[in-house]
């Protein structure tokens, strides 16, 4: 059993991960920043932790994940400005590392974007700095000596999904639903001999728990 610290627990894929987490049986705390969304959190098992990314210092996130084995990192400023998508897609992963090495959490996983997302549509400028700001996120990651996974999911669309993916190091782009991109996740969780590794995934034809076994190669 782990202690997994979620940050956009309350949205498309934390939402669908956190259960798969606790019926794994891990213990599981969440960030949520609407104080109506604590009863249903705590109806769902996840300690609540009040926050809002915008405000949240270093030392606040490292005092919020004190504790805690694992970190998980799902949120997004979803199209709502360049500042608060500096903030949330970009500094906060990196007040997170700061956090995670300050408690001796070696464990991050990072949802982050598909690269070639968009590059076939004229470029917006929001888009753009969305992506910049997802580049320079998973850079951190990468050089900050964690035991880190990154997963770059194609087009999200809100649905469960059925189970089957293309997961691997580099795939065609494509969409994927939310529910599928929290089964990866909830099987790379359980799948700690599976770090320091960049992932791209979409829908596919391969079960969840294959897609992650054949990464051991
Ligand atoms: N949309 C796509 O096609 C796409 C494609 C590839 C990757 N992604 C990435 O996939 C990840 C998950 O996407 P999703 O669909 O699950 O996102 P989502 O449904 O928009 O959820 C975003 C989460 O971040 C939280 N959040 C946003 N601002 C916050 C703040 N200021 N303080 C605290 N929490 C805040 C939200 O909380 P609230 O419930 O309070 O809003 C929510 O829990 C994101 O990193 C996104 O960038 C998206």
């Amino acid at each position: 059993m782990s202690k997994i610290f979620m940050v956009g627990v309350t949205g498309g894929v934390g939402s669908r991960l956190a259960p798969k987490l606790i019926e794994a049986g891990h213990a599981v705390s969440g960030l949520y920043r609407q104080p109506e969304q604590e009863a249903g959190l705590r109806q769902a098992g996840i300690t609540p932790v009040f926050g809002d990314l915008m405000e949240l210092s270093t030392d606040d996130l490292t005092a919020a994940t004190q504790g805690h084995d694992i970190i998980v990192f799902s949120a997004g400023a979803a199209g709502s400005g360049l500042e608060r998508t500096t903030a949330i897609d970009y500094e906060t992963p990196v007040k997170l590392i700061a956090a995670a090495r300050a408690n001796g959490i070696s464990r991050l996983y990072l949802v982050s974007a598909f690269m070639d997302a968009g590059r076939d549509r004229p470029r917006r400028d929001g888009f753009e700095h969305y992506m910049n700001m997802k580049r320079q996120a998973d850079n951190a990651v990468v050089a900050s000596g964690l035991d880190w996974v990154i997963v770059r999911p194609g087009v999200l669309v809100s649905e469960a999904g059925e189970g089957r993916v293309h997961l691997d190091r580099a795939i065609p782009y494509g969409q994927v639903a939310r529910g599928n991109v929290a089964g990866v996740l909830a099987k790379l969780i359980e799948t700690p001999t599976l770090k320091q590794e960049i992932l791209e995934l979409t829908d596919g034809d391969t079960p969840i728990d294959q897609a992650v076994a054949a990464l051991h190669r």
